[in-house]
């Protein structure tokens, strides 16, 4: 895979040299291109930005620097394929990053990476692009950060660590938060005994098959907790029985294929029996 990321703080982009990713790098299993955006400029300023149109607070990203930033990256392509490729333009008004879409750029060619900073680029670098590339505003959350950058660290990590041979033991990638549409389950290691504190003793039973229930139970539990907007979307219609007991305790009935939080009786927040 090739990746390229175009900012005017390209130190910011260090980190993809350590670790996995640059790992990745060495192995050449990623190409991975930072540029600079000032590089793309004409004027003796090296100017990136100016004053909105229609008045308001803040800078708006000049379009040439980016056209030209841009063609370049599409241009340097060398074993280009039929395929455009992905730009991504980190914004929190874009769609939503999830480890879902994290699978589906890991099967891409090319990723090219806009880092907008101010109150974001001018729009019409938006619409440019789309006769060179498929665009793909993406937001990491509904929060705001300074730019692209922090995003782009997140988004790359998630992405190359799905690529072939990135991670040692791919079966590490099987058995994570997201993968199922859960959440992971909680994992302990040695001593079994830390601080008065045990590990819960199926663990310690070598029955896989009561390990493998107490984790996907585990899973349930963590995500009815922490995350139940996951359990509104996640796929129901084939679990086994052991699993809707747990999915019963926990308050969730299973309807047409997918999980509904029971309504409390008594109004006590304790889920009804049955
Ligand atoms: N740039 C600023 N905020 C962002 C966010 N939440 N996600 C992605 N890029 C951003």
């Amino acid at each position: 895979m090739r990746i390229d990321v175009v900012s005017i703080f390209p130190e910011y982009l260090a980190p993809l040299e350590l670790s996995l990713i640059g790992k990745a790098r060495q192995d050449g299993l990623l190409d991975l291109n930072v540029h600079d955006l000032r590089d793309f400029t004409t004027d003796k300023h090296r100017s990136v930005d100016d004053t909105p149109y229609g008045g308001g607070a803040g800078m708006v990203m000049k379009a040439e620097p980016w056209a030209l930033a841009l063609s370049s990256v599409a241009a340097g392509r060398e074993d280009a394929t039929d395929r455009k490729p992905v730009l991504i333009v980190p914004s929190p008004a874009g769609e939503r990053f999830t480890q879902a879409l994290a699978h589906e750029l890991a099967e891409e060619d090319q990723l090219v990476f806009a880092c907008g900073r101010y109150e974001g680029i001018d729009e019409r670098v938006i619409e440019w692009a789309e006769e060179h590339f498929t665009v793909r505003p993406m937001s990491l959350g509904d929060y705001v950060l300074n730019g692209g950058e922090v995003a782009v660290l997140a988004m790359t990590e998630a992405i190359v660590r799905l690529l072939p041979g990135v991670v040692g033991n791919p079966e590490s990638l099987i058995e994570e938060s997201h993968s199922d549409g859960l959440l992971e389950y909680p994992v302990y290691t040695k001593p079994s005994t830390w601080r008065d504190r045990e590990v819960p003793p199926v663990l310690l039973s070598g029955n896989h098959g009561k390990i493998a229930q107490w984790r996907r139970h585990e899973q349930y539990r963590r995500t009815a907790e922490r995350r139940p907007d996951l359990l509104a979307e996640f796929d129901a219609g084939k679990l086994p029985r052991a699993d809707r007991t747990a999915l019963g305790d926990l308050g969730y009935d299973v309807v047409d294929g997918h999980l509904r939080l029971r309504p409390a009786e008594g109004g006590n927040g304790t889920p009804a029996e049955g």
